[in-house]
């Protein structure tokens, strides 16, 4: 396999070769690099070994806690997918979008051109100029959304900042000190805007259509991956070749691990982290607090999820 790729890559030095095999039209778009936003002299130098450099084709734009890592490393196991090792934040931080696009390029794993190239960074979901930017840059593009329920988020999201203090052997509030104030939930708290679906999904659907984002449910990644990568396979395209053997349950961790020709991998320990415990009423609360929420986001993509 790996020599004929080299050999196919050989012949077709130029990045616009088509592949030989049969394409769909993103692989197509892929291959040709015939994208819109392909504004004026963007740089790619083909390497010897007939990889290259390109503009991610698909994203995953969150959410933030949603299980992008795992969705990204289950993705990767398909052999057209080529995926950005860290979260890039190309277009929220504007001392990396100053930079250019050839900036961004830059960042992107070497690639054949018959594979997807990928990046995640999970703050692109809440972040209101995300949307218009990659519009300005691929209005075709495919998003890949991974969403769980919204209050089990929120304390994934705040398990995540705490752990983050603990490493640096600083102190953090206990969750009720955000979660409450004078005695009422507090909405102001970032984590809980942060899980408004709806409210965030609204400025993605005034630049892209519904049918460009795909929305894996992210309770069923974790509790059964194999259903939602083969959804996600067929969004972009990719012929089936992420199998069920590619899962196994670890018993010890409490969830699945990866199994790549023989290597198996599983998800840093940073994930999957235990919740703190949390008065019952303030979860009723919580939950109470999103159903409404819930509801508009359920009406604004069509489809329902298993949340509270
Ligand atoms: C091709 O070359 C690039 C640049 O040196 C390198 O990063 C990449 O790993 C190589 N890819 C393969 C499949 O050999
Ligand atoms: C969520 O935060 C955004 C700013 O990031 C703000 O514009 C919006 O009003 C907030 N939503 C709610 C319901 O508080
Ligand atoms: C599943 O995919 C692996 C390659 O990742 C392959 O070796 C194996 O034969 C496949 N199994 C089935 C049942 O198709
Ligand atoms: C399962 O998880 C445990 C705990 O993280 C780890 O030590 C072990 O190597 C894993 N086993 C397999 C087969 O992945």
């Amino acid at each position: 396999m790996a020599v004929f790729l080299l050999g196919a890559a050989l012949l077709f030095v130029q990045p616009q070769a088509v592949p030989s095999r049969p394409a769909a039209s993103l692989k197509a778009e892929a291959a040709t690099q015939k994208e819109p936003f392909r504004k004026g002299d963007l740089k790619e130098s083909v390497h010897l070994n007939g990889t290259l450099q390109r503009l991610p084709q698909t994203i995953i734009i969150g959410v933030r806690k949603g299980g992008t890592r795992a969705l990204l490393e289950m993705l990767s196991l398909h052999p057209d997918m080529a995926a950005a090792e860290s979260e890039v934040h190309f277009f929220d931080w504007e001392e990396h979008y100053s930079n250019g696009l050839q900036w961004y390029v830059s960042q992107m794993p070497f690639s054949y051109p018959y594979q997807i190239t990928v990046e995640k960074t999970p703050a692109y979901f809440t972040s209101p100029k995300v949307p218009e930017r990659v519009y300005r840059m691929n209005k075709l593009i495919r998003l890949l959304l991974i969403l769980r329920d919204p209050t089990e988020r929120v304390l994934s999201d705040y398990t995540q900042v705490f752990f983050n203090h603990m490493q640096k052997h600083k102190l953090y509030p206990s969750i009720e000190e955000f979660l409450v104030k004078d005695g009422e939930l507090n909405i102001n708290y970032k984590a809980i805007n942060r899980s408004l679906y709806y409210f965030h999904m609204q400025n993605w659907l005034k630049y892209f259509p519904l049918d460009h984002i795909h929305i894996v449910d992210g309770d069923k990644l974790i509790k059964d991956p194999f259903p939602e990568i083969v959804k996600v396979e067929r969004f972009l395209n990719l012929s089936p070749q992420i199998n069920a053997s590619n899962f196994y349950f670890n018993k010890t961790k409490g969830f699945y691990c990866l199994r790549d020709s023989g290597r198996d991998r599983c998800l840093h320990e940073s994930k999957g982290r235990a919740h703190p415990k949390v008065d019952p009423i303030l979860l009723e609360k919580l939950h109470g607090y999103f159903r409404e929420p819930n509801q508009k986001f359920f009406e604004l993509v069509g489809r329902t999820f298993d949340w509270h």
